[in-house]
């Protein structure tokens, strides 16, 4: 078995040199010219164009033939109209006539970025590839930089529109949890020079922009947008053994969740420390709560919900999971919050209240079976506060928009919205922005688009997307599109008189 299980690893590890040299872009199926900033377009989307049926299968790590073969494309399609939905009103209800929304807060949030160091020794293709899971490998993951460099030059072209109040970073920022993987990713929200230097490989083709390893400078979040930063499994557990020798390096190095905070503090944009204090590096506590507008009564709780560094294994790392002391700081923030008379959203790694329809994923992220919180318990807590409003949430590299309704049909207020974001990795490397609207009634509108990082044809962020879209059509990922309203919608929640009036 041990046997078997190694000369599967060498071929795996031959497979992962060859690729690691094949830097030569394939062609990059384009069907219109993408503007290099965002002016019209900025939730326009695109969804994959289908394999043609006599096309053989090819493997994931077959990159030389992804083009070949009619994988890898993609259409554009113009803006999609956000779909109402009305799934936690009452029956009958009646949107208001003449009404004229405020806007209350504008916010981005992008997830699961899973910068990565390509000689890492314990990538999951050493040991899983052939899973069927695309988390394991994608040759995306050469290029995640610069797919988050796009996302930056989107999200600023979108505040030079209407000006966005803060951003969330999601988790995930890192595939391996390495110090060298937190600094690219911070260092691009920066705007600083990236050079992923490493190892022996680095630098396959001399010269400036031949490979997607060379160094380019960062356009940089604008400095007036803060943004608060959570923590997600792939930001502190990495389970597997390296499997291959790699040349040293000193920067490829695992962080402990206090020294992963603390590098926020080493960054030029703001707030310092993106949401953690001096406290949370004494504590290793990872859950803090902000206010992002004066004037504006919201708070945003940003809670810890991957499993702890001690928990045992049981099917992975992946579940959300909550111990009594994070619990009980949530349940003293939703009572301070409510109180107070603050319309709450939660921001968390890990989404809570989802469907899993896919059986590959299912054991491995749905909430931890050995969690002190259920997921149930945790969601009967949440609605007995009616203003939660809404839940963000990354991990499962997904859009998906999910109602999560009141008990009580005479009280909807207690229903909230969990919103899941896409990763910015894989298929279809969304984000999203949010507005909160308030309306004439007693209700708020969730207006939430996806948005596409910027993509200069035949850059290496194009060249990103057309792998990203081969490897969805590759393992044959579920790609919910419209009516399902996973992209673009307009989600309705009711508040409590008080708070209208307020
Ligand atoms: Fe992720």
């Amino acid at each position: 078995m041990g046997n078997k299980r190694s000369k599967k690893a060498n071929r795996l590890s031959k497979q992962l040199k060859e690729i690691e040299h094949l830097i030569s872009p394939v062609a990059v199926p384009v069907t219109e010219e993408e503007s290099d900033f965002h002016s019209e377009k900025e939730s326009y989307t695109f969804f994959l164009d289908p394999v043609i049926a006599t096309s053989p299968q090819v493997e994931d790590t077959e990159i030389i033939r992804y083009a070949q073969e009619g994988y890898g494309g993609w259409t554009i399609v113009s803006d999609l109209e956000p779909e109402l939905r009305l799934d936690l009103m009452p029956v009958g209800y009646q949107h208001p006539v003449g009404n004229q929304p405020e806007q209350l807060l504008h916010f981005f949030a992008i997830t699961d970025i899973h910068i990565t160091d390509g000689e890492f020794p314990a990538h999951g293709i050493y040991s899983k590839c052939g899973g069927g899971i695309v988390s394991v490998y994608s040759e995306m993951m050469h290029y995640t930089t610069h797919v988050l460099d796009g996302a930056i030059h989107s999200v600023n072209a979108i505040h030079h529109q209407n000006p966005l109040d803060f951003g969330l970073s999601m988790g995930d920022n890192t595939n391996n949890a390495m110090y060298n993987e937190l600094r690219w990713s911070i260092d691009i929200f920066d705007g600083k020079e990236i050079n992923l230097d490493f190892g022996i490989n680095a630098n396959p083709r001399i010269g400036p922009r031949k490979d997607f390893y060379d160094e380019f400078m960062a356009v940089g979040l604008n400095q007036q947008i803060p943004w608060y930063q959570i923590i997600g499994n792939h930001d502190h557990i990495w389970p597997d053994k390296p499997q291959k020798a790699v040349s040293e390096d000193p920067d490829r190095r695992f962080l402990s969740r206090v020294e992963w905070m603390k590098e926020f503090f080493n960054t030029e944009t703001h707030p310092i420390g993106h949401g953690f204090t001096d406290e949370h590096l004494e504590t290793g506590f990872a859950c803090y709560s902000f206010e992002p507008k004066e004037g504006v009564s919201i708070k945003v709780i940003v809670l810890d919900n991957t499993q702890r560094d001690d928990e045992p294994n049981v099917q992975g790392y992946a579940h959300g999971s909550l111990d009594r002391s994070r619990f009980d700081w949530l349940v003293a923030e939703l009572e301070a919050g409510q109180q107070a008379g603050q319309i709450m959203i939660i921001a968390a790694h890990i989404p809570i209240g989802v469907e899993y329809q896919e059986p590959l994923t299912r054991p491995f992220m749905s909430w931890s079976t050995i969690s002190p919180v259920s997921e149930m318990e945790l969601i009967e807590k949440l609605q007995s506060y009616p203003n939660l409003i809404l839940w963000v949430a990354g991990h499962r590299h997904r859009n998906t928009i999910t109602p999560i309704i009141s008990p009580d049909p005479d009280q909807p207020e207690r229903g909230f919205w969990v919103v899941e974001t896409a990763s910015l990795r894989d298929y279809p490397q969304n984000f999203r922005v949010f507005e909160i609207l308030k309306n004439a009634d007693r209700t708020i509108s969730i207006i939430t688009k996806n948005i596409n990082p910027t993509v200069k044809q035949g850059s290496f962020a194009s060249i990103a997307r057309s792998y990203a879209v081969a490897a969805q059509q590759i393992f044959n990922g579920r790609t919910e599109h419209l009516p399902s309203g996973s992209y673009n919608g307009e989600l309705r929640v009711s508040i409590t008189s008080s708070m209208s009036e307020k």
